[in-house]
């Protein structure tokens, strides 16, 4: 199994590749690319860790070398959010760093799973599509939208509410990764009830988490440490799936379902092949229903701009 983490020395890119290092099966390799010089630093650094997985460091010139044989490419390179700004507004910057790292997937391992964490996710992911499609080697079952962080985000946050461990609870999340378009369904989460005031009060803060990490950090970016172990948890659920196992993660995928948006987070069972099969998200509370309802348009909108950023 090859990995390689395009934009690895940035603040998501060293978490990820630290959980990487330490938890990909032994025997696997791990590629770390960016355009930052301290990227063949990151990788001895790394290297240094006693664990039978073997880390390269690639500069800016080596695009080809990190991304040749890889099964699954993770993308986090880009800029992230200050305080004031919306995911929205960091397209004109991350949007053409996107397409050009995706026309190198697709000449050096058109075969690799995708899984995109730039932001904003919600345009990013067909930024990908595109750009993959107008090279000719798109495999819908091949791209992801990274939203692991909307659910461990839920899981902790519903777990801290109701004295519970986390490790017990599960919320499903669906939708996209941007305000109102992330949709936990708290409906479904089984061992505890909420109140109608609980659901609204935990539904807005699961929305609004990106933001009190971009606000914490008065400047200093947005959340990496929490964001290194969601990518890692489905960098991990994929590589396992890869390899036989039975594996179900929520994550944003391109859905053919005109009822709701082109690419929408659904519970995804993962396979050899990436997608293996896109589940069905289940019955949604009426509070859900019309969170749904209210938020298509703008994912919609959000979409539309990604792929008309690609065929102009
Ligand atoms: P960062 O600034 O710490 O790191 C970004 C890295 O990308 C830097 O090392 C930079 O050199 C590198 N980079 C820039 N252009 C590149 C290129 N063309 N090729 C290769 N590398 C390049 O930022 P971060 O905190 O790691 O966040 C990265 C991105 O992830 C941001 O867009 C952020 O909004 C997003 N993010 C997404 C999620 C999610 O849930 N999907 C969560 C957190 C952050
Ligand atoms: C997050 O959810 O933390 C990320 O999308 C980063 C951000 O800008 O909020």
């Amino acid at each position: 199994m090859k990995v390689a983490v395009l934009g690895a020395a940035g603040g998501i890119g060293q978490a990820l590749s630290l959980l990487l290092k330490t938890q990909l099966p032994a025997g696997s390799e791990l590629a770390l690319y960016d355009v930052a010089p301290v990227v063949p630093g990151v990788a001895v650094d790394l290297s240094h860790i006693p664990t039978a997985v073997k880390v390269t460091g690639h500069g800016k010139d080596d695009l080809g070398v990190a991304l040749t044989d890889a099964n699954i490419v993770l993308i986090p390179a880009g800029v992230p959010r200050k305080p004031g700004m919306d995911r929205s507004d960091l397209f004109n910057t991350n949007a053409s760093i996107v397409k050009a790292l995706v026309e190198g997937v697709a000449e050096h391992c058109p075969e690799a799973c995708l899984g995109i964490i730039t932001n904003p996710v919600n345009t990013t992911v067909a930024i990908a599509a595109e750009t993959l499609k107008a090279k000719g080697v798109y495999d819908k079952n091949k791209l992801f939208g990274v939203t692991t962080l909307d659910v461990i985000r839920a899981e902790t946050f519903v777990a801290e509410l109701k004295d519970v461990d986390p490790a017990n609870i599960h919320v499903p999340v669906i939708g996209g990764h941007s305000g109102t378009t992330i949709l936990p369904l708290l409906s479904q989460v089984e061992g505890v009830s909420f109140s109608e005031d609980e659901v609204s009060k935990l539904t807005t803060r699961i929305q609004n988490a990106g933001t009190e990490v971009v606000e914490a950090k008065a400047g200093g970016g947005s959340a990496t440490l929490s964001m290194g172990q969601a990518a890692a948890r489905f960098c991990l659920s994929l590589t396992a799936a890869m390899q036989g196992e039975n594996v179900v993660e929520y994550t944003y995928v391109q859905t053919d379902d005109s009822e709701d948006a082109s690419f929408f987070a659904h519970p995804v069972r993962l396979g050899p092949n990436g997608v293996e099969e896109i589940l069905p998200y289940g019955d949604l509370s009426e509070f859900e229903q019309k969170a749904k309802e209210d938020m298509l348009e703008g994912l919609r909108g959000d979409i539309k701009l990604g792929v008309d950023f690609v065929n102009g």
